[in-house]
């Protein structure tokens, strides 16, 4: 797969810019297993990346002029210049992503004494869009990695180029996104999901049991209202945490929760149970993830489904229903629950290689969208983090 995205940036390399790439890099979208909105609260996350990713081959310039051509968008190119301010594009979106994390990294940089250089890239991918799976993270960690590999950046670690993707999203795109993404994209290890305190940023990777596949169902249904109920869950958690006298929902534990409950919006107390329930889930899961405990897991995972669908009401009648035939498919052999921000999107569904035959036919057979769509599955297993993809100047 990852071949054929190697062959058609060289090739849009070459038909854009008339030459062979030096070096290609990768960044890859990720599924998480469990931890959903806990990331902005300071909380765990369990993500791992999947085996979908951007891809970016990439030729250095002897001056100051980035040039972009996106092959999956009728290689479209875009150019800007690394000495003039760098402002959003007023047509091409993808191209902002590229802007973003070029000027965000270009601000990291300098305080260290150090600069880009004028760069040529063109890029590819396949993680889906529109389904819930960070393409656009994978997309902005592949170009700061593309600097990184080109430059031999090694004073910028992943989880720099993690928090200079994040910083790209939050203020140049505009899109309120916590590190979740970023970070696994950029520091997956294969065959790990990678538990993820994002308060502290450190991140302990939990190996798949042998023969676990993780299932990617989309609903099909479209995912509407992301931006604005995601940004109001931010404003609710935060008056949750002011209310509990914390710096972040992270800080509180079951007990406080009720025991300092008094006068707090019933609506808000809500969104506070999932945080603060989703936070011992997600460490619970990774426990039993580590110890090969399926049963367990896909108890915390049906757990999870649950708040999410009614403490924090973020999802959708007919992805719970997608959620419950899963789980019925999967039986006490794996676990299922809504992925990634909520409002339509995926499912995800853990379970053993052996199974994916069965359980993707129960669920082709009795899943159909509002719209009356079959739902478009997707298998993967834990895929490894961004990093260079071959040696630079390759034989052509
Ligand atoms: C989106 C955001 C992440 C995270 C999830 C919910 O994917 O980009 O930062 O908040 O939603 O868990």
């Amino acid at each position: 797969m990852t071949d054929t995205l190697n062959a058609r940036t060289a090739d849009a390399l070459q038909s854009a810019f008339g030459h062979a790439p030096d070096l290609w890099v990768q960044a890859p979208g990720r599924v998480n297993l469990i931890g959903e909105h806990t990331d902005y609260n300071d909380g765990f996350v369990l993500p791992c990346a999947i085996d979908y990713r951007t891809v970016i081959a990439v030729k250095a310039r002897g001056d100051r002029q980035v040039r972009v051509v996106a092959a999956d968008y009728g290689h479209a190119v875009d150019t800007f210049d690394l000495d003039a301010p760098i402002t959003p594009h007023p047509d091409l979106q993808w191209a902002n992503y590229v802007r973003g994390t070029v000027m965000m990294l270009a601000e990291h940089l300098a305080p260290l004494g150090l600069a880009l250089c004028g760069a040529d890239l063109a890029i590819a991918g396949n993680v889906p869009q529109g389904a819930g799976l960070s393409s656009s993270a994978s997309l902005e960690v592949a170009v700061g990695q593309a600097f990184k590999a080109l430059l031999g950046l090694d004073s910028v670690s992943q989880t720099d180029l993690a928090l200079i993707a994040q910083r790209a999203e939050n203020r140049f795109v505009g899109v309120n996104c916590g590190i979740m993404d970023q970070l696994i994209s950029a520091r997956a290890e294969a065959g790990h999901a990678l538990l993820i305190d994002c308060r502290s940023l450190s991140g302990q990777p939990v190996h798949l049991p042998e023969a676990v596949a993780v299932m990617i169902v989309h609903s099909r249904v479209r995912r509407g209202l992301v931006g604005s109920e995601y940004n109001t869950r931010r404003t609710q958690c935060e008056a949750a945490a002011r209310h509990y006298g914390v710096a972040a929902l992270r800080d509180v534990d079951a007990a406080q929760l009720v025991h300092d409950r008094g006068g707090l919006d019933e609506v808000v107390f809500r969104r506070a149970r999932h945080i603060v329930t989703e936070n011992a889930r997600t460490v619970d899961a990774a426990g039993a993830l580590a110890a090969g405990d399926l049963v367990r897991l896909g108890e915390l995972m049906a757990a999870s489904h649950v708040s999410m669908r009614d403490d924090f009401e973020i999802t959708h009648p007919a992805i719970d229903q997608l959620v419950e035939i899963a789980q019925q498919a999967v039986g006490h052999e794996g676990g299922a629950r809504m992925t990634g921000g909520g409002f339509g999107g995926c499912v995800v569904v853990l379970l053993p290689d052996a199974r994916i035959p069965d359980v993707q036919a129960a669920i082709e057979a009795a899943y159909r969208s509002p719209d009356g769509a079959p739902p478009t599955i997707w298998v993967s297993h834990a895929a490894t983090g961004a990093g260079a993809l071959a040696p630079a100047h390759p034989a052509t």
